[in-house]
């Protein structure tokens, strides 16, 4: 059986190693903070000491970080991936990076004969418990293919987009859409509710009309109870829109909605609202 390596025990990494784990594959895991190790210890998990020691002791190793810069942190640092990778290992990164990030790390890792795909994800922490997330995968086809059975543990569908780059341009399309989308909702709440409208009516006439979606009925109600229990946190929804708004400029794409939004996350974040959910942006729209 495959020995699998699991890197970045936050929200998403913590729930997706426990369903590895559930499922019965031997894993390896680490965290920069190493006390995330422990509820996954408990169940059966070994714990490296370094990144490299745990892309040493697995087949494949999944990564699932904050961002570019850690995602390059735990590749080039000290004691870190690429010191561990050697011919024909696999190295996956789940986190949502830019186009270029990932090629980077794709390339460095191939130049020491491993195998490299990139694979973010759709969905949050619920799915992430549920092994119900969506894989995004692009790069190397035969990591892609022995990684499917650990995606079905984690996932309920992945899919393949080609060569690496393309992962991350459509995880960024479509938290770019999330990000302007959730934006505007909560525009829509706090201008409706200044304006003396009830907010639990807005959610009832919404969800009847052609723009009902999930998210708008899974986050309306803890928005409408100024619960904002961290599911996606804020900073890397604002993180998101910046990255996808990089990738307009470089692709000659103007995004005028998207820009707009995106300094909503980044009057949240000045807010202090950065470890809260993305939800919270409505707080600092109503501010
Ligand atoms: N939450 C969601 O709903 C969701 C959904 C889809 C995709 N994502 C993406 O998935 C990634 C992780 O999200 P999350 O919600 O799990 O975030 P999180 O709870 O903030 O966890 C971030 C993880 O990255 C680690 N990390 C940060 N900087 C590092 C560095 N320099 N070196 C090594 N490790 C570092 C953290 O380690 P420490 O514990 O030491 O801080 C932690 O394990 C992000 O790219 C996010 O955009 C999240």
């Amino acid at each position: 059986m495959k020995r699998y390596g699991f890197i970045g025990l936050g929200i998403m990494g913590q729930a997706m190693a426990g369903n590895l784990l559930k499922a019965g594959f031997a894993l390896t895991i680490w965290n920069r903070t190493k006390s995330k190790c422990e509820p996954l210890v408990k169940q059966g998990a070994s714990q490296g000491e370094t990144p490299a020691e745990v892309v040493a002791n697995s087949d494949i190793t999944f990564a699932m970080v904050s961002d570019p810069a850690a995602a390059k942190e735990l590749s080039f640092g000290k004691h870190g991936v690429l010191e561990g990778m050697t011919q024909a290992k696999g190295y996956i990164d789940v986190s949502t990076v830019d186009p270029n990030t990932t090629i980077e790390i794709s390339q460095a890792v191939n130049e020491k004969g491993g195998r490299y795909l990139e694979a973010p994800v759709s969905g949050s922490k619920k799915p992430a418990e549920d092994g119900t997330l969506v894989f995004l995968c692009a790069g190397d086809h035969s990591l892609y293919e022995e990684a499917v059975p650990a995606f079905e543990f984690m996932g309920k569908k992945s899919f393949y987009l080609g060569e690496t780059g393309f992962g991350a341009r459509m995880k960024l399309v479509i938290n770019m859409i999330m990000g302007t989308m959730m934006a505007g909702f909560a525009e829509g709440l706090s201008l409706g509710e200044k304006s003396g409208l009830k907010m639990n009516d807005i959610l009832d006439v919404l969800d009847q009309g052609a723009i009902a979606n999930a998210m708008f009925r899974l986050k309306g109600p803890m928005m409408v109870e100024n619960s904002f229990s961290t599911a996606f946190p804020l900073k890397h929804m604002q993180k998101d829109m910046r990255l996808a708004l990089h990738m307009g400029d470089e692709n000659g794409q103007a995004l005028y909605t998207a820009g707009a939004a995106s300094f909503s996350y980044i009057k949240a974040r000045s807010k202090g609202y950065d470890n809260e959910d993305f939800s919270a942006v409505l707080k600092a729209i109503r501010e």
